[in-house]
């Protein structure tokens, strides 16, 4: 099972992939992770993603491309996997099927989450991260037992740079432009499923279920 997650910040997007994927035993590949981790390394390739990541914008193609390309490439990512941020731009896309089509398979589902602009800025303005194990809280929708600390290993959470509102509207306006018209391009490869993403967290989850067990039984 090969599945993109597509849809606006805010989304809900890591949120369900990490369920989707703990679930089906694959990987979650999230380049964001990927680009955070970078960042926080230090050399090079971290101070260049950087600039872009601080203003909102997207990092350059063939960079993205390049860290996707060595990660489908691990053992553990050739059962399957959840792609979470990726791909963002019509040249992302058709970079996607090339790897695919290299690696002898292909994308099987393609989920939007669909979630209103003024719910995507309260659920972003709110979310809180354990920079140890990546769990995402929320504080009102989704709050840790103790404020401020991870449930899973106790680690103090913190708030992501690019969550400040003046970036949050930049985010938004770039996925409108460069991001939105994957829904096309998908829809017409017949791999878009939408799901209202303004749901519970649980609800959601079992929408995507429904749909990818729809396309399974397809298969
Ligand atoms: P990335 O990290 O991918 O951020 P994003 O796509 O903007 O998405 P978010 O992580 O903000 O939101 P999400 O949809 O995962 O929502 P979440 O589950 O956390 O990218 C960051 C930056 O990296 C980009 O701006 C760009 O610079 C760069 N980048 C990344 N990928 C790139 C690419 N492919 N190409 C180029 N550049 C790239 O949920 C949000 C909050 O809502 C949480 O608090 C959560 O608890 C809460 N919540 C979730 N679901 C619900 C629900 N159903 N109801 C209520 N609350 C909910």
């Amino acid at each position: 099972m090969r599945v993109v997650l597509l849809g606006p910040p805010g989304a809900g997007k890591g949120t369900q992939a990490r369920r989707l994927a703990e679930r089906h035993g694959i990987p979650h590949i999230a380049t964001g992770d990927l680009l955070r981790e970078a960042v926080a390394s230090g050399n090079d390739l971290g101070r260049q993603v950087r600039t872009y990541v601080e203003r909102g914008e997207l990092v350059p193609d063939e960079v993205v491309l390049a860290l996707v390309k060595d990660r489908l490439r691990k053992p553990d990512a050739q059962a399957g996997v959840v792609l979470d941020g990726f791909p963002r731009t019509v040249a992302q896309a058709r970079g996607l099927d090339r790897l695919l089509c290299n690696l002898g398979c292909r994308l099987d589902a393609v989920i939007l989450l669909e979630v209103a602009e003024e719910a995507l800025v309260r659920r972003l303005a709110g979310r809180w991260t354990c920079p140890v194990c990546g769990r995402v809280f929320h504080e009102l929708y989704h709050p840790p037992r103790t404020p401020g600390v991870c449930d899973v290993d106790g680690t103090s959470l913190t708030q992501r740079e690019d969550d400040r509102p003046e970036t949050v509207r930049r985010r938004l306006a770039v996925y409108a432009e460069q991001t939105a018209p994957l829904v096309e391009y998908y829809r017409a490869r017949g791999l878009l499923h939408v799901v209202d993403g303004s749901q519970e967290p649980q609800a959601v989850a079992e929408a995507i279920e429904t749909v990818l067990r729809r396309v399974v039984e397809v298969f």
